[in-house]
Formats: C-alpha cells, structure tokens, sequence
C-alpha cells in the first residue's frame, strides 16, 4: 500500500517559500513581544480556566514539554523534548494544508502548526488555527504515548479515507475526538479536545452548559453525526479512556464501515438517537437560538 500521496500527481503543489511538503521554517526570532505578550495572556488565561476541567494528560504533557508563559514556543526546542517521549515533531505550515499532506504528516508523527498569532482583537475567537490553537491546544496530548500512537493511526486512516471518498466521514471523528473530545475519569467528564482547550468559552460550555448532548463515544454515531464550525458543539461525544478510543479505531477496518454507512442518512444535530448512552441529555437552547 502506497501511503506517500505526496507523490501523487495529483497532490497540489507546496506555495512559494515552502518545502514540498508543504513546510516552512518557523522563523521564531520574528515574534514582537506584543505577539509572545498575546501567547502569555492566553496561557494564563487556559491555565486557570482548565486546571479542574481538562484531562490530567494533558497537565501532564504541558508539564513534560515545558509549556509556559514565555512567550511563543520554538518550535525546534518544542520538538527535541516531544521526540524524546513519544517520536513526535512540531513543523510549521502557512495556513490550512491539503488533506493528504496533513495525513501524510500525522502518518510520520509530524504535527503540522500554524505559525502566525491571532490579534489582540481576536483573543476570544478566531476561526483560522492559529500557533496558540494548534501548540497549546494539540501538542501536549501528543506527550501521552497512547494518543500519540491514535494521532499516527488516524494520519495513516486519513490516506486511507481518500481513497474510498469516506473523508467527510473520517473528518467527524477528528471533530469529535481530537478536536472536541471529552473524557470520563474517575466519574467525572474532563474535556481533551484541542478546540476546547484553546477556548476560554467552550472550556466552560462544554463541561457545564445545560445546552449540549453529552453523548458516550461510538464510532458509527460519530461519524453520522454533522458538525458546526461556527458556534459552540451541539453535542460532545464521551470517551472512557485514550485506551478504549485507540481500540475502537485502530482494530476496525473502516471499509466496510464506510460502505454501509453510505446508505445511511446524517442525524440532525440536535436530536437523541435509539441506542444513544445519554450522558446529559441538553436543551439545545444553544443550537436552536444562537448564530453568533
Ligand atoms: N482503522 C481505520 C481504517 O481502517 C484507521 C484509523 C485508525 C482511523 C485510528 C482513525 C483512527 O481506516
Ligand atoms: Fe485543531
């Protein structure tokens, strides 16, 4: 099986200034200190917000790799600590990637990351991934060797997907999971998803608003189920452990998952299904009322 799509002719050629496959050197010594003053003003801010909330994981990982309140991280530095624990690297991108060069990344434990920093106007939202979504929000988890081991599984399903024309399926269940993933740990939900985490408003939405279905995980589920890209989640899918995830993906071949749910229809977002494990059943309040 040829996994390298950068080979493809098909694949889109890298911008100017960029290698291949789609790299750029991080440049870290053109940060302003108005842009690392914006890196610690959001650190502080998540850190204070997650401390009860997020996974102890991802403490863990912010702890392993350093992370703090000096301002944006180089990513070279970033990488040497992260390789050591778990193989992974840190590479900087100019922007949104295509599919098959982010996959192909993943599938070599590289995390593509965007480099520039939201303005200060942009504190609260932004919709393009920016350096703070992307490190803050994703790289500690990748310091856990069990989602580090998922992370690599999904880059390598991602290739995999395009080839089947599944992609808008397999995109749900990054959406769910690595983006706005919750866990249970001893009772209690703990978020781990990356775009909660970078969220000061969904660090909170997602664990205490009366609004969203909280959902246990399951694959088929998942990946019937549509997602906003431009409000909080009307629902968030529940894991038991990074464990339990990685065995419910990495051991199932999805072809044939693939194939049978193209004759099933999408859920609409709102609603419980027969066979949902309710967690908290929500209002929807949010979803039906609010278009920010
Ligand atoms: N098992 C999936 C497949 O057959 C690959 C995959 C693993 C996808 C883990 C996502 C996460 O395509
Ligand atoms: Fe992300």
């Amino acid at each position: 099986m040829n996994f390298n799509a950068l080979s493809a002719p098909s694949a889109s050629p890298a911008p100017p200034g960029a290698a291949t496959d789609w790299t750029v050197p991080q440049e870290w010594s053109a940060y302003t200190a108005a842009e690392h003053a914006t890196w610690n003003l959001l650190f502080d801010r998540q850190m204070a917000v997650l401390a009860e909330r997020v996974t102890p994981a991802f403490l863990r990982g912010v702890d392993a790799l350093q992370l703090s309140r000096q301002g944006v991280p180089d990513f070279s530095e970033l990488s040497e600590r992260l390789h050591a624990l778990t193989g992974w690297t840190v590479v900087a991108v100019p922007g949104i990637v295509p599919d098959a060069v982010f996959f192909e990344h993943l599938s070599q434990r590289r995390f593509v990351a965007g480099r520039f920093i939201r303005r200060p106007d942009q504190i609260d939202y932004l919709q393009e991934p920016d350096v703070f979504h992307d490190v803050f929000g994703h790289v500690p988890l990748l310091a856990d060797p069990v989602f580090a081991d998922y992370m690599q599984a999904y880059g390598l399903g991602g290739l995999r997907s395009l080839r089947f024309g599944a992609l808008p399926k397999l995109a749900r269940l990054y959406w769910y999971t690595v983006e706005f993933g919750l866990i249970r740990e001893a009772g209690a939900l703990h978020l781990y998803g990356a775009g909660i985490v970078s969220s000061y408003g969904e660090s909170v939405f997602a664990l205490d608003d009366a609004s969203p279905h909280r959902i246990g995980f399951d694959l088929r589920r998942v990946m019937r189920t549509p997602y906003r890209i431009d409000a909080y989640q009307g629902n968030y899918f529940v894991i038991d452990s990074f464990e339990d995830l990685l065995r419910q993906t990495l051991d199932a071949d999805f072809a044939p998952l693939y194939a049978e749910l193209e004759d099933q229809p999408d859920f609409e977002i709102d609603i419980i299904v027969a066979g949902d494990r309710v967690i908290h059943r929500g209002t929807q309040a949010h979803t039906r009322v609010r278009v920010p």
